[in-house]
């Protein structure tokens, strides 16, 4: 499991971590913005284009060039795609070396960097070749937020209420700290980050290969993931995940408390628009997603704050209920 960190400026934490590591993976952004941090660091292209096996083979060959050994300890510092490659270049090197994950975006903190999933894309597919390898330290400082550009907040925005949604006093958090999440404000974004960084963390060690309680990290992200995937990925990550809650609420509103679903369709509208993809092509996505089987696709619903249901639903009930649901958002959105 990991030691984890979390502070509103952990600068000095962050320098302490990286003085146990013998490598360290950053991106262009990040260097330019952090020249201290990451003097000596190897540096990738920021973005998703950068989350290949080719930029994985480069770094592993830096690792051999640098003369890393078995017992060295790496760092990854930046946000989702350094972590996900950097993870995977440390499982895979001499057979796995340790590592330690410094996320620097809004995403990172409170999702990616923890809970030690791996990855690159491969053929087409997102995270398609990748490994679970747990961080050995993980130091969160909300300092970096402080230069984190406005799309990175909303993709981090995402992630952040799906995981407020798992635990009701962290819901009762973001309700009350939402205005100054908004202002970010520095006390109520630690607070937030705080929180979810400990449900996170506490999801991860009791299901590390998500073999049952972690898939309750999958809420809005059955239909997000396959709206990303049919828009090709012209939006960030967490704004499909924000469309995605937002549409299997609505889809499972029979299913889910009344008091709650007019909540928190009300808070998501405030940042995203209903999605505009048509079922068939949500469908077949969401059927060929890893984590669903046959013809049946699996949304794991929160029908209310705390308690996330798995709800199995079969294609064309999938079709119906995603139709309904574009009717029901078109007339929350139209009446704003
Ligand atoms: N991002 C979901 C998970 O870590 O399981």
């Amino acid at each position: 499991m990991s030691n984890i960190h979390c502070g509103k400026d952990l600068t000095s934490g962050v320098i302490d971590a990286l003085g146990f590591c013998a490598f360290t993976v950053t991106d262009d952004n990040v260097a330019r913005l952090y020249p201290e941090l990451t003097k000596n660091a190897y540096v990738i292209p920021a973005g998703e284009a950068s989350k290949t096996p080719e930029t994985l083979f480069a770094v592993l060959a830096e690792m051999s060039n640098r003369r890393i050994k078995r017992g060295d300890r790496i760092a990854a510092v930046g946000g989702g795609v350094v972590g996900d490659l950097t993870g995977l270049a440390a499982a895979l090197y001499m057979r796995g070396v340790e590592w330690t994950s410094i996320p620097t975006s809004l995403l990172a903190m409170v999702d990616s960097g923890i809970g030690g999933k791996t990855a690159v894309d491969f053929n087409g597919i997102k995270n398609l070749v990748g490994a679970f390898h747990m961080p050995r330290d993980i130091v969160i400082s909300c300092e970096f937020l402080k230069t984190l550009p406005e799309r990175e907040w909303l993709c981090g925005t995402g992630e952040l209420i799906k995981t407020c949604l798992l635990s009701k006093d962290a819901y009762a958090l973001l309700t009350d700290k939402l205005d100054g999440f908004i202002a970010r404000d520095d006390d109520s974004v630690f607070a937030l980050v705080d929180e979810c960084v400990k449900i996170k963390n506490a999801v991860v060690e009791s299901d590390p290969e998500e073999k049952n309680l972690r898939k309750i990290l999958n809420v809005g992200h059955t239909v997000g993931h396959a709206l990303e995937s049919a828009d090709r990925y012209k939006l960030s990550h967490g704004e499909y995940v924000l469309k995605g809650m937002l549409t299997e609420l609505a889809m499972c509103r029979d299913l889910t408390d009344e008091a709650f679903y007019d909540e928190i369709t009300r808070l998501l509208v405030g940042f995203t628009a209903p999605p505009r993809t048509t079922g068939k092509s949500v469908c077949e996505k969401a059927l060929s997603d890893k984590k669903n089987t046959g013809d049946t696709i699996t949304i794991m619903l929160p029908r209310a704050a705390g308690d996330i249901l798995d709800v199995k639903i079969e294609r064309a009930d999938f079709m119906r209920r995603y139709d309904d649901a574009l009717k029901e958002l078109k007339r929350v959105w139209t009446s704003l």
